[in-house]
C-alpha cells in the first residue's frame, strides 16, 4: 500500500476476531521493527511476544487487550539506550519509533493493532519476569479486526488542521493549549 494511503486508512482496532495470526505475517511485522531507526543505531529495544495463556496474564496488566490473539510489548534495555545532553533516555523514543513501525507494518499485512500506553508496570513486570534494566514503554494488541470493528467515532476522526500544529520559521505565535497544560 502507498504510505500516504496507509497513514490515512489505519485506525486503532479495538475489537479482534479469533482468527490466529500466521507466523510468517508476525515475522514480517517484527522484521519491520528490526530495521526501525534508533538513536545512534544503538537498538536498545526489546520485544516480548505474548500469546495463548499469556494473554490471561496480560489482562491483569492492562484493560486494553481487546480480545486480541496476541500482544507485543515494546521496551528497552537501559544499558544500551542513548542518553541525550538534556538527560532524556532515548530508549523511550526508540521504543516508540519501533512500535509505530510495527503498527504500520501490521496494517500492511491486513492486521489491526492499537498503540497501548496504559498498563500497570508492576503487574507486567511480575507476570512476565521482566528484569530491572528492561523498561516497558508500549504494547500492541495484534490480530485480525472483528467484522464489525469500526474506528472509534470520537477518537479517530478528529484531527487538528495543519495550521494548528505546524509553524514556519518562528514559534513566536505559539500559544499554550487551553485546558491540558499542567500547572
Ligand atoms: C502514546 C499513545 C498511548 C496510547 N494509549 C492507548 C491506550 O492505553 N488505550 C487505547 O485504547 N488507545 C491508546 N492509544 C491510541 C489512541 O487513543 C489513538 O491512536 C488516537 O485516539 C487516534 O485514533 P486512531 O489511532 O484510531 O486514529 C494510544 C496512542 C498513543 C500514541
Amino acid at each position: 500500500m502507498i504510505f500516504y494511503d496507509l497513514a490515512h486508512e489505519r485506525y486503532s482496532v479495538r475489537k479482534f476476531s479469533d482468527r490466529p495470526v500466521e507466523e510468517e505475517k508476525l515475522g514480517r511485522v517484527l522484521e519491520a521493527g528490526r530495521v526501525a531507526p534508533t538513536a545512534v543505531n544503538f537498538q536498545p529495544h526489546r520485544i516480548l511476544v505474548v500469546r495463548g495463556q499469556g494473554m490471561e496474564k496480560m489482562k491483569k496488566a492492562t484493560p486494553y487487550t481487546f480480545g486480541a490473539p496476541l500482544m507485543v510489548v515494546i521496551g528497552y534495555d537501559e544499558n544500551e539506550s542513548w542518553k541525550s545532553l538534556q538527560g532524556l533516555d532515548a530508549g523511550i523514543v526508540d521504543s516508540t519509533v519501533v512500535t509505530t513501525q510495527l503498527m504500520y507494518a501490521a496494517w500492511e499485512e491486513g492486521l489491526g493493532s492499537t498503540f497501548v500506553g496504559h498498563f500497570d508496570e508492576e503487574t507486567l513486570r511480575k507476570e512476565f519476569d521482566m528484569p530491572d534494566f528492561f523498561h516497558p514503554v508500549a504494547m500492541l494488541p495484534l490480530g485480525y479486526a472483528a467484522e464489525d470493528c469500526r474506528p472509534h467515532p470520537k477518537l479517530h476522526y478528529s484531527r487538528k488542521p495543519l495550521e494548528e500544529t505546524v509553524f514556519y520559521d518562528t514559534l513566536k505565535d505559539l500559544k499554550p493549549a487551553e485546558g491540558r497544560r499542567k500547572k
